[in-house]
């Protein structure tokens, strides 16, 4: 297998996050997309909630008019989002599973109990040229759920390997590393983020099939301390140097 570039999608939900806790418009998510670009970023990641508590409708127009890199747009199956993302022609969306109390994505979707309801929220958008992620744990039922739904791509959760500490963390890096064999050979692009960091980042990073990673959270806090396109700029050359590395061990 070829390893190519590893893309890095970067989530601004939580600039908005802090625009909202005064109101108004600063600081504004659009910005951070842009010195996003300029820091190397190369597709732009906001999750529309249905409570609207960060990204607003408007963010997400603003995101899609006024930044080059492509937008990838979170939602939960719902057809309120499905009406906006087939209005906004995101370039992919990514569903997700939303609760109203969760303070974050807590876990998977789970497909293989949902795929019913799924279904339309898969066609539709690929109908209309959007490439559609599911956001799973990863496990092997959910992969080979996301395939027969026609699903693009399938995003592997990182959340619970960045929890994680010593052998916990070392047996959930195996189950990603399986999971993205297993998507990469049922011909589904695959994708991981959540919780990622300086520090989680580079065994995530050096797993061949993955394509993609999208980190928000840490990258916005970091970015209280070094500045944002730093915090970018840092993450972009720990992913790209873990490749590296990989690609030469597996190549020796
Ligand atoms: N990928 C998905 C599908 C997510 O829902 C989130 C969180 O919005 C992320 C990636 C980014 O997670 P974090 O903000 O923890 O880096």
């Amino acid at each position: 297998m070829t390893i190519r570039k590893l893309r890095l999608g970067v989530n601004i939900d939580h600039v908005a996050t802090i625009r909202n806790a005064r109101g108004g418009p600063h600081p504004d998510p659009v910005r951070a997309a842009k010195v996003a670009a300029d820091a190397g970023a190369d597709g732009i990641t906001a999750h529309l909630r249905e409570d609207r508590r960060h990204i607003s409708d408007d963010d997400i127009r603003r995101l899609k008019d006024e930044v080059e890199l492509p937008l990838n747009l979170e939602m939960a199956a719902t057809a309120e989002m499905l009406e906006i993302a087939l209005a906004t022609t995101p370039n992919a969306i990514c569903l997700v599973p939303e609760k109203r109390a969760e303070l974050t994505t807590e876990g998977g979707l789970d497909a293989a109990a949902h795929h019913a309801q799924l279904a339309p929220f898969i066609d539709e958008p690929r109908a209309a040229g959007i490439r559609v992620s599911l956001f799973i744990d990863p496990t092997q039922v959910q992969i080979a759920v996301a395939q027969a739904l026609g699903a693009d791509t399938v995003e592997l959760h990182t959340g619970s390997y960045c929890e994680a500490v010593g052998s916990a963390r070392a047996a959930e890096l195996t189950r990603l590393q399986t999971a993205a064999r297993e998507a990469h050979a049922h011909g589904l692009e695959c994708h991981a983020g959540h919780g990622l960091s300086f520090e989680t980042v580079g065994p995530v990073a050096a797993i061949g099939e993955l394509t993609e990673l999208n980190i928000g959270h840490f990258l916005i806090g970091e970015a209280i301390f070094g500045g944002l396109e730093s915090s970018i700029r840092r993450m972009r050359a720990l992913i790209d140097n873990a490749r590296a590395e990989a690609h030469g061990r597996r190549s020796a």
